[in-house]
């Protein structure tokens, strides 16, 4: 039954594989809807998959988020990524202390005797307020940083779910409502087409960064989060998928 087991997770992740056009899937079993477990399954995957990409040296851009935060809880010291550097990927993004993306990077470093470096600005930013704040030598030397990363690793959320925990205002509440925006990632909301319906002004990766990034891994999962997912990938920024059983079956449902 084991063998067999593992045999059906190769066919749902093949299929996963191309329906989002991937390089890499890999499919926890259960649901992180259902069970908590779930996600630190992710979050062990997330890591062994990382290890497998590191070097001595390497950039880690994270953002935050609960499966970040597994992922980080998941970590142990590393052979491969040896004097490996964490920076966050975007701001705070209005999330609470332990799931934002500045604490996760620390704790990133901690567990695996690497180093981090820290953005501290608040957001969302005006745009007057962006354009200056970037000039700021201490932001600048981190956005470079963030820029310059070897691996960006990162959660997909459901846009109402991150609206909502974002406390996010009404008149934007009303733009993702008409955009039909179905997920979030890095701060940015798109549609079912993948299309941005709306982002949150702040210091950091912008979408358009990832391009520059080797290897992009997202870590999402729960059947609930299978649409966002499905319209992440449409703009195909990302090549490496951590997700379980219950977000795949649902995808490839829905496909
Ligand atoms: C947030 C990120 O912190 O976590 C988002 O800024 C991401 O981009 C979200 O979508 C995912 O959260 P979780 O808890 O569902 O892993």
């Amino acid at each position: 039954p084991y063998l067999e087991r593992m045999h059906r997770f190769d066919v749902l992740e093949e299929k996963v594989k191309q329906i989002l056009n991937l390089d890499h899937v890999i499919i926890a079993p259960g649901d992180s809807d259902q069970e908590e477990w779930v996600k630190f399954d992710l979050g062990r995957r997330a890591y062994e998959f990382l290890q497998t990409r590191l070097k001595p040296n390497d950039t880690i851009a994270v953002t935050g988020g609960t499966s970040m935060a597994a992922v980080a809880e998941m970590m142990q010291p590393s052979t491969n990524g040896t004097n490996c550097l964490f920076v966050p990927a975007r701001g705070g993004l209005g999330e609470r202390v332990e799931n934002q993306a500045n604490t996760i990077c620390a704790e990133m470093a901690n567990k695996m005797n690497g180093e981090y470096r820290l953005l501290y600005v608040p957001d969302p930013l005006s745009e007057e307020t962006y354009q200056s704040i970037i000039q700021e030598p201490g932001v600048r030397e981190v956005l470079e940083m963030i820029q310059q990363a070897d691996v960006v690793m990162h959660g997909i959320g459901d846009a109402c779910t991150m609206a909502e925990r974002r406390k996010t205002p009404d008149h934007v509440l009303d733009k993702l409502k008409k955009g039909n925006a179905v997920s979030e990632a890095f701060g940015y909301y798109f549609d079912r087409q993948g299309q941005v319906v709306s982002k949150v002004r702040t210091v950091g990766m912008q979408l358009e960064d990832l391009s520059n990034v080797k290897t992009v891994i997202a870590v999402a999962g729960g059947k609930s989060k299978a649409e966002a997912i499905e319209s992440f990938f449409k703009q195909g920024r990302s090549n490496v998928l951590i997700t379980d059983e219950g977000a795949a079956k649902m995808l490839i449902k829905g496909s």
